[in-house]
């Protein structure tokens, strides 16, 4: 699918050389690619690489300490977001930087409206040149008038592109756009992106997904470690090489799932209604057991979790933990009871950003290492410690304030902290979403470990081989409720999506 001729000798964008450090941290030392016009290029590498302080850089977030971007043949200085966009230049972000009480064709044109009469914004020609933008990139189902808070993620980013386009962008930067997005809306975004490249448009692609390089990118650029590994056209290479080159070694295969006897039920779940969106759902996790939750997103899953782990507390049914039939109100009495529930989003509710790293792997373990009132230091450092050794956690010491990791390394410390405190049940939301291959595996290595010791794991995912890979059963649910229930044998993709979407099939889903 990648287009092999990539024409123009003068590349649209040129980096040189660039370094940055921060307290403690050398995020990229001397780092150099070009970009071409109408080409669509990937940048790999594990979580903590530099993938994200390098398009900072070019997107005129924060200066670089050394080096040059060079646009068009000439260096350019940019000091904020604004020169970066005068230039050609347009970000788009994992949060999506939208105003959600104003309207697709407000958000668009926000602070560049057109103007009629003494410099009233012309309300109609705004309209218009909206409609321009969307017929420009075939879209159809985008009415101009909509407010933004109203649409789903995949719309929003729509309009933060159509917005970078507003703006004549020549070179659009997006920071892992498919990270919270359904495989329909990972195809329409595919689909814009193919029609910006013959347009001559530069896409440069954050993504930790290697078949998405695959299907969209023209060459991938490999960062390990703050410096340049590789560049290489994609048609000439394939994802065993990838990896090595991103991690500097083999990864032992995706999904090693090991089987474990299975025990007594831990979580029993029955008729659980939480409104608006669980609406009587009835499932079993036992010991040992990995039952993995399928569905698209909106179907309740999360509702769901957080229901089960008292955030909202249910309204009619029944949770047995062990057993014994227990009445959740809070979070803290889930806790006591054993649940363990890593959240998605890691910003909002896993990780208490301004803490160091040491302070978040001590929060969920508060009753291990506070005895009467004193926390004892030196066992938080223990802690706190192996977490950072047993998930491989990129960090320049146990007192760096955890806001500041790379995304990837933020969610490896919102795991560790959980499983710190030894619970029964651990409910895991979208555990590897943003998570490079190697953590990846990581990560579900260790949930096949504690399976083993007898933990039950209830695991909301949306990527269906990790759901299908690590699962012993595979729930699936849609429109708050559990429409169906697969063996491990009996569980595969086309199953699975046909369930999700209603028995429509996967094609016809929007
Ligand atoms: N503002 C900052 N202050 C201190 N350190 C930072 C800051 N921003 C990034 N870093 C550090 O720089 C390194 C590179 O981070 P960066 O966010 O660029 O990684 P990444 O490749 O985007 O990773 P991920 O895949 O996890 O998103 C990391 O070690 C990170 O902790
Ligand atoms: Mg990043």
């Amino acid at each position: 699918m990648a287009s092999a001729t990539i024409a123009s000798a003068t590349p649209v964008l040129s980096v040189r050389n660039i370094e940055k450090s921060f307290p403690g941290v050398r995020a990229l030392s001397g780092v150099s690619f070009d970009v071409a016009e109408g080409e669509a290029h990937a940048l790999l590498g594990e979580n903590g690489a530099g993938k994200s302080t390098l398009i900072k850089i070019v997107s005129g977030v924060f200066p670089p300490d050394r080096g040059e971007v060079i646009v068009d043949g000439k260096a350019v200085h940019l000091e904020r977001p604004d020169d970066a966009r005068r230039v050609g230049i347009a970000t788009i972000y994992q949060e999506l930087l939208l105003f959600p009480e104003l309207t697709v064709a407000e958000n668009i044109f926000m602070g560049h409206a057109p103007r009629g009469g003494f410099g009233r914004v012309d309300w109609r020609a705004m309209r218009e040149k909206t409609k321009e933008l969307l017929a420009s990139l075939e879209i159809h189902d985008l009415d101009p008038d909509r407010v933004v808070g109203a649409l789903s993620v995949g719309n929003r980013q729509r309009v933060e592109i159509l917005r970078a386009l507003s703006h004549e962008a020549r070179i659009l930067i997006m920071d892992e756009p498919t990270a919270a997005l359904t495989e329909y809306d990972v195809r329409r975004l595919f689909d814009i992106v193919r029609k910006l490249k013959a347009r001559g448009v530069a896409v440069i692609y954050i993504s930790h997904k290697l078949d998405e390089i695959f299907a969209i990118a023209d060459r991938v650029t490999v960062l390990r470690d703050g410096a340049h590994v590789a560049t290489k056209r994609v048609a000439e290479t394939d994802s065993a090489e990838l990896v090595q080159l991103m991690v500097g070694r083999k990864i032992e295969s995706l999904f090693p799932k090991i089987t474990v006897p299975i025990g007594e039920p831990v979580l029993e779940v029955k008729d659980l209604v939480r409104r608006p969106l669980t609406k009587g759902v009835s499932l079993t996790v036992r010991a040992g057991e990995i039952v993995g939750l399928a569905g698209l997103v909106g179907s309740g899953r999360s509702e769901l979790a957080q229901t089960i782990f008292g955030v909202t507390p249910a309204e009619g049914g029944e949770i047995k933990i062990r057993g014994k039939k227990v009445d959740i109100r809070s979070p803290g009495q889930a806790r006591t009871l054993g649940i363990a529930y890593v959240p998605e989003d890691r910003g909002a509710q896993g990780l208490v950003r301004p803490m160091t790293v040491r302070e978040n792997f001590s929060l969920a373990a508060l009753g291990k290492v506070a005895f009467g009132g004193f926390i004892d230091r030196a066992l938080e450092r223990k802690l706190a410690g192996d977490g950072v050794k047993r998930f491989s956690v990129k960090t320049s010491s146990l007192e760096q304030v955890a806001g500041k990791l790379s995304g990837g390394n933020q969610q490896k410390i919102v795991l560790g902290k959980w499983l710190a405190n030894q619970p029964k049940l651990l409910i895991l939301d979208e555990p590897t979403r943003g998570i490079d291959v190697g953590a990846k595996a990581e990560i579900h290595r260790l949930m096949g470990e504690l399976a083993a010791q007898g933990l039950a794991i209830l695991m909301i995912s949306s990527e269906l081989p990790e759901v299908l890979g690590m699962s012993d059963r595979v729930l699936v649910m849609r429109e708050g409720r559990i429409v169906a229930e697969f063996t491990r044998e009996q569980a595969t993709q086309e199953a699975a999506g046909a369930a999700m979407m209603g028995g429509q099939g996967v094609e016809q889903a929007a």
